[in-house]
């Protein structure tokens, strides 16, 4: 599968920002998270072009939670998206790393004081208003400390709506539909007391109204059916106070391919069908046209990563009953770094760094080294592998390293990100004085 940067070089091995992984595997030790920065700053430009030309209002704004620190948030920054945070985490790591505050939007269903409070402090583009409680803390707290006012004496908000729509995509990940937990619900009415809500508040600016339906959306049609759902609620909003919304952010979701033989939408055509489906519905609705926000994670940063292990062990374990490959492959990662096997039975492809060249038609089962089955790839085609030999786990640069964890008290693995043959590190090494580190 042929990704980003990605090549065989001359001796044979696989070659990721013009670095040989063979080298980086032992220059940096594995597991190591590999970003390979122009892929990911081709993506951010590949986004803001596509949107560009049909619809120059848009803005783009990537999606933290897929995978965050400094060196990333600068490099989005660079790129001139904008930033959405889920977290007093995520906000503290874009601060840090300079990102412009009024780029960045501060999302979660349960966001607390202190989080509200250094969103506020710092002047960010938006507040994402989850919940009714969020409306009143988030009023209370402007009240008790007017200091945390900006300039204009109003708090930028947007209303996260649930717009129901049902995306095709595994349950753990679909968010915008009746029976979820996010956002405020159309039929029964909690969308519309909230926005009215809002708009009596003097300490409010609603900038517009926001949704996610999901993640990992292969069906365009998901998406065209959240900007008309979105469309028609601002539309009844509009009947019944008046209020115009300047933008619409529709959340992000894009899926990208993790298998060679996925067939899978291209950003460009991402683009078309929702600006054609909220330009539609504008028109059917005779609303004028509002900005449009989308929020990128995976779509943006998912094949940019690579994870680099080394196979410790090689086991063959006949079984008359499986038809998964009867050679397991034990690495020195798993869970711990990449939960989403387990969680979602995510499927990965696999490479082998110094055969890259050879055909990759043997099967194997990849596992990981923690004290449970933690299956990595369950039928990775590689060629002749022994214990020793560095693997490439393809296209985790989404949800990998964000979701990762110090299960059995392994320290997280380093990132490096490569590019014109140079390697940075980004993130060190987790050592075991990091893992007692909290222990008091
Ligand atoms: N905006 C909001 C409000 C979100 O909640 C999310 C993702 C995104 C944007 C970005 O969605 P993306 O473009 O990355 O699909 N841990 C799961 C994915 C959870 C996604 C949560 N929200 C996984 O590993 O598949």
């Amino acid at each position: 599968m042929r990704l980003g940067t990605h090549r065989v070089n001359a001796r044979g091995h696989l070659e990721i920002g013009g670095c040989d992984a063979l080298e980086l595997a032992e220059q940096f030790g594995t597991p190591l998270y590999v970003l390979d920065e122009e892929t990911l700053r081709d993506r951010c430009q590949a986004y803001r072009a596509a949107f560009e030309r049909l619809k120059p209002d848009t803005q783009i704004v990537y999606a933290a939670k897929a995978a965050l620190n400094r060196a990333i948030c600068q490099i989005v920054a660079e790129e001139g998206l904008g930033l959405d945070v889920a977290s007093g985490g995520e906000l503290y790591t874009a601060l840090q790393a300079g990102f412009p505050r009024e780029r960045i939007y501060l999302h979660g269903v349960y966001k607390t004081d202190a989080e509200l409070e250094m969103a506020l402090r710092a002047g960010v583009g938006a507040i994402v208003i989850d919940n009714f409680e969020e409306i009143e803390r988030l009023r209370a707290l402007a009240g008790l400390k007017p200091s945390l006012l900006p300039g204009s004496h109003s708090i930028p908000v947007m209303l996260r709506i649930a717009p129901e729509v049902d995306a095709d995509t595994h349950p753990l990940i679909r968010t915008g539909q009746r029976d979820s937990k996010f956002g405020f619900h159309l039929q029964n009415g909690d969308a519309y007391r909230a926005t009215e809500r809002v708009l009596r508040e003097a300490r409010f600016r609603l900038l517009g109204f926001h949704c996610h339906i999901g993640s990992q959306i292969s069906d365009l049609a998901a998406f065209a059916a959240a900007a008309q759902a979105m469309v028609e609620f601002a539309s009844a909003v509009r009947q019944r106070y008046g209020y115009l919304a300047p933008l619409l952010n529709l959340g992000g979701g894009l899926a990208v391919r993790y298998m060679p033989d996925e067939q899978l939408p291209s950003v460009e055509m991402y683009a078309e069908v929702v600006v054609n489906a909220l330009r539609a519905a504008c028109q059917q609705k005779g609303y004028p046209e509002p900005a449009l926000g989308v929020e990128p994670g995976r779509s943006l940063i998912a094949e940019a990563g690579v994870t680099l292990y080394r196979v410790g062990a090689v086991k063959h374990i006949p079984h008359e009953h499986s038809n998964l490959p009867r050679e397991y492959l034990i690495v020195d990662g798993g869970i711990s770094d990449n939960p989403r096997p387990q969680m979602y039975g995510a499927q990965y492809t696999a490479v082998h760094v110094s055969r890259a060249a050879e055909p990759h038609t043997r099967p194997y089962r990849l596992v990981g080294k923690h004290c449970e089955t933690d299956p990595i790839i369950d039928c990775a085609l590689l060629p002749e592998t022994h214990a020793g030999d560095v693997l490439a786990v393809l296209t985790t640069g989404a949800y990998a390293y964000s979701m990762s964890s110090q299960y059995n008290r392994y320290p997280r693995p380093a990132m490096v990100a490569v590019r014109g043959g140079v390697a940075r590190l980004i993130v060190r090494r987790e050592t075991y004085e990091d893992i007692v580190r909290m222990d008091c």
